[in-house]
């Protein structure tokens, strides 16, 4: 069992909050995932579950064993950097093998080590090359290398791919996912990057200012964001937010006021709400259908600024009544041309609502029939 619990975690430097009372249970296996902006206290985290970081106050549970005050080589956790530093003057048998020379394991077990992780990681023909006669992408794995065969209870990855560049690091992604099924491994790995957080993930942390905003799998977060930050934080292209006056909330939903007039009615809960409250309404770019067909419950009249062909879509930035700027996604085919106006019709099964605090109204239950009032 190598399940790790992180309760009430406390962090400041010099005054100021980086931690405020962290909770979050990572299972036993599980492939989890924190995700935040630069500066949200992720790696400050990470550490402190490493025992390389000690928190102000909480305790740190690691296969249900206290282990707050444990040294960090007694913790059977193995962490991987951003920057990792393989020794240049030794070869790479030499730099996956050194911990556990340092361990003082009999040659034949360090040689039977390092060969299967070697093999895992398919580097076995590379063992006898240094450092310098190696790609980007095989010395991260030399630095996996090191922390595989360590065995560890648990796997620590702090951002270990952001070195690479862009079409390496998709195929580092995809081997990390392999490896964590392969070494079936309680894995917690740290990135900035939303995307590798939806495609690595079983499950997600949010966090933000030393918070943690929402905890699920990538679809419940893609879904159902909590609060506008793990809206605008997930998903690629961002959420689109606008400023939408509540006109009434009753037994029918929620309704609101549309830039460029009209109104629509969603089906959230209206629990609380004063009449008059600003609200947000969020809308994903590819949620937005280029021209609004006849199942859309709203349609909003667009002028296109800005036409990005990526290909297998087109990134279509538009702007609203008062000057709202927008993006939705078309097909790779779409025609549309900068200054033209077209209609972006929406559906409110794809529509969230946030109060002026940010939170998230709660979508009522089952409910997806509506109409939009014009
Ligand atoms: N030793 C330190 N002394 C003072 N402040 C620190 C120290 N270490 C971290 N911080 C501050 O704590 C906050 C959280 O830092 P942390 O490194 O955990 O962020 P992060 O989420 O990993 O960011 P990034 O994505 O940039 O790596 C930051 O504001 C940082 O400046
Ligand atoms: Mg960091």
């Amino acid at each position: 069992m190598s399940a790790v619990q992180l309760s009430q975690i406390r962090k400041s430097y010099a005054g100021v909050d980086v931690l405020k009372s962290v909770d979050i249970s990572v299972e036993d296996r599980e492939f989890m995932v924190f995700v935040g902006p630069s500066g949200c206290g992720k790696s400050t985290l990470l550490r402190t579950v490493a025992g390389l970081e000690l928190s102000d106050s909480g305790r740190v549970l690691i296969g249900g064993e206290d282990v707050t005050e444990v040294e960090p080589s007694q913790r059977g956790v193995a962490m991987v950097f951003q920057s990792y530093a393989l020794y240049p003057h030794m070869s790479v048998f030499e730099n996956i093998a050194f911990g556990l020379r340092m361990m003082k394991l009999p040659e034949a077990k360090i040689r039977e080590r390092v060969e299967a992780a070697a093999r895992v990681l398919q580097i076995e023909a590379l063992l006898e090359r240094r450092p310098r006669a190696l790609s980007g992408g095989q010395r991260q794995r030399v630095a996996i290398g090191r922390s595989i065969v360590r065995e560890p209870k648990v796997f620590l990855f702090d951002e270990p791919l952001s070195n690479l560049d862009a079409a390496l690091r998709v195929q580092m992604r995809l081997e990390l996912i392999k490896l964590h099924r392969q070494l079936d491994a309680t894995m917690i790995y740290v990135t900035h990057d939303q995307t590798e957080a939806m495609t690595m993930a079983d499950r997600i942390v949010v966090l933000n200012h030393g918070r943690v905003e929402q905890v699920g799998s990538p679809l419940e977060l893609y879904r159902e964001p909590c609060n506008r930050f793990v809206a605008g934080f997930i998903g690629s292209p961002k959420m689109n937010f606008l400023d939408v006056p509540l006109q009434r909330a009753d037994g029918a939903g929620v309704t609101v006021g549309l830039p460029g007039g009209g109104s629509l009615t969603l089906p959230f809960t209206a629990d609380g709400l004063q009449s008059g409250a600003k609200l947000v309404l969020g809308i994903r770019p590819e949620h937005l259908v280029e021209g609004a067909g006849g199942s859309c419950d709203a349609v909003l009249d667009a002028e296109i600024s800005v036409v990005e062909h990526l290909g297998s879509e087109t990134l279509l930035h538009a702007r609203l009544a008062n000057d709202v700027t927008i993006q939705a996604k078309g097909s790779g085919e779409s025609l549309v041309a900068n200054g033209e106006r077209i209609a972006l019709g929406l559906n409110v099964r794809h529509a969230h609502l946030f109060r002026e605090d940010g939170a998230a109204l709660t979508r009522r239950a089952g409910a997806f029939g509506n109409q939009a009032a014009a």
